[in-house]
């Protein structure tokens, strides 16, 4: 019985004799009573043939805890496989769930939610019957169900299931653009990203101008805190980017180095970066928009001054630095058919045949609602035919503001046919959308009276596109 619930104040005599009876028992074992006053709310959300996923949500009603620790035993020999919000240790029946590092506190009366896959043996799922945390006994665990009416171990499919298990059950990675300051500053944000995606890219905080800020001199450390909260959550990490015509810092960009002096830096840009983060980026943007939309060379880039030898040069430095890395190109305007998707089929046969290693083609994916390209499918199935991998690395969908319900969804259905797209092709790993809430999108801020353009909403409610990616990944 939680203290909280003792009846003091009309039965003293008992009280008196349940509070001795407390105390004996708190003596004879000092963790009880930390963290007295807690419900825990056990929840599987979607389950399907040997796998399933589960919200968790703590609530404390005893005094503040400052680092935690929920214990249960799983009834039917089920396996927690990835967690999100929350770190696991996982053996036999017991599972044992600590705080990740920026949800250690719960506040009295506060509650933190946590998440994860699992697997189970498909004859039954049945949730754990009692918690402690802390050491201490939770009370009101679920209710008992009784027996299940619907034995079927694939149920229904289940509207709050998130996009990273459909993903996941699907064979490829959703991914995001992650804004650092909202990492840094928004529990709720984190608790979305870590929720919903497998994969994320750093929208700004892996570019030339700040990993690179003056000439040998690197900044690392908003990367890496993007990485310490993707390995957390058991997300991967695309890397973006090493060789691009923007967002580079002034001693680069403005540097007038000789031909063999720019080659040189090159090759150092690229293997620092590399190297540092080997074995933690699964993918690399190696080089960002290298043509311009009639196919030809981009001219504004500091790297053009060597040619198209650069875009070379950088995929074989990257090779060197992180041989399990998979090297891509990336572009936008390139989703469809059209001459500056064809200069980089040209490109990219150019490459192979030089013996570059690269590994993939990277269509960024910006549309326009109602602007989806309806040869999309047909054009990544082109790469991929060459032996790369292909991704979807930047979606979003723009809306001419204001935006109404048929913009939404119109919006949706773009979004929608994108995400088929990457499932009807065999070779497209992963899919990223370039943030997934209008609370942070470039959009706004770069095509003027255009915004609305993610899967959520400010407040981080799902927008039709959320729901239609959701279905997609079905
Ligand atoms: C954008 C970021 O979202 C903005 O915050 C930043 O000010 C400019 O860059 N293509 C890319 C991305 O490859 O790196 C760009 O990101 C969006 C277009």
């Amino acid at each position: 019985m939680p203290v909280r619930s003792l009846p003091c104040r009309r039965l003293l005599a008992t009280c008196v004799a349940l509070l001795t009876l407390l105390m004996a028992t708190l003596m004879a074992n000092p963790a009880a009573g930390q963290s007295a006053g807690c419900t825990v709310d056990f929840n599987v959300q979607h389950q399907w043939p040997g796998g399933f996923t589960a919200s968790v949500t703590v609530s404390n009603s005893g005094p503040s805890i400052n680092g935690w620790t929920l214990d249960w035993q799983f009834p039917n020999g089920q396996q927690i496989q990835q967690a999100w919000n929350a770190d696991v240790d996982n053996s036999g029946p017991s599972a044992s769930v600590s705080n990740a590092s920026w949800n250690a506190n719960i506040p009295n009366g506060g509650s933190v939610n946590f998440g994860f896959n699992g697997s189970w043996d498909n004859n039954s799922n049945g949730t754990p019957s009692s918690f402690t945390l802390n050491g201490s006994t939770c009370d009101g665990g679920p209710p008992d169900p009784g027996p299940d009416p619907d034995p079927d171990p694939d149920p229904d499919p289940d509207p709050s299931g998130t996009l990273r298990a459909k993903a996941e059950a699907r064979g490829i990675e959703i991914g995001t653009a992650v804004s650092d300051s909202a990492l840094q500053n928004e529990s709720d944000y984190r608790q979305v990203l870590a929720r919903e995606f497998s994969s994320v890219t750093a929208e700004n905080v892996m570019k030339p101008d700040t990993l690179h800020p003056s000439r040998g001199n690197f900044n690392f450390s908003r990367g890496d805190a993007l990485v310490d909260f993707a390995q957390q959550n058991g997300q991967e990490v695309r890397g973006h980017t090493l060789v691009w015509h923007s967002q580079n810092p002034s001693w680069l960009q403005n540097g007038n180095f000789s031909d063999s002096e720019l080659l040189q830096i090159l090759r150092e840009h690229v293997t620092e970066i590399v190297s540092h983060y080997r074995g933690e980026i699964y993918e690399w943007d190696v080089a960002n928009e290298v043509l311009n939309d009639n196919g030809t060379l981009r001219s504004e880039s500091p790297w053009a001054q060597l040619g198209e030898q650069y875009i070379a040069e950088a995929f074989r430095a990257a090779r060197q630095a992180d041989p399990n890395a998979k090297l891509f190109l990336n572009d936008y305007s390139i989703d469809g058919t059209n001459a500056k998707s064809d200069a980089y089929y040209q490109l990219v046969q150019r490459l192979l045949n030089q013996r570059v290693p690269i590994d993939g083609m990277g269509f960024q994916t910006h549309l326009i609602a109602g602007q989806y390209p309806s040869s999309m499918q047909q054009n990544l199935q082109r790469f991929a035919n060459l032996g790369l991998d292909v991704a979807i690395t930047e979606a979003d969908v723009r809306i001419n503001l204001p935006t109404d319900s048929s913009k939404l969804q119109t919006q949706a259905n773009d979004f929608r046919q994108t995400v088929e797209v990457c499932l009807a092709v065999s070779r497209c790993t992963s899919y990223t959308a370039w943030g997934f809430t209008d609370r942070h999108s470039w959009i706004p801020d770069v095509f003027d009276g255009q915004g609305a353009a993610t899967l959520m909403d400010t407040n981080l409610n799902p927008k039709p596109a959320y729901n239609a990616v959701l279905q997609a990944l079905q």
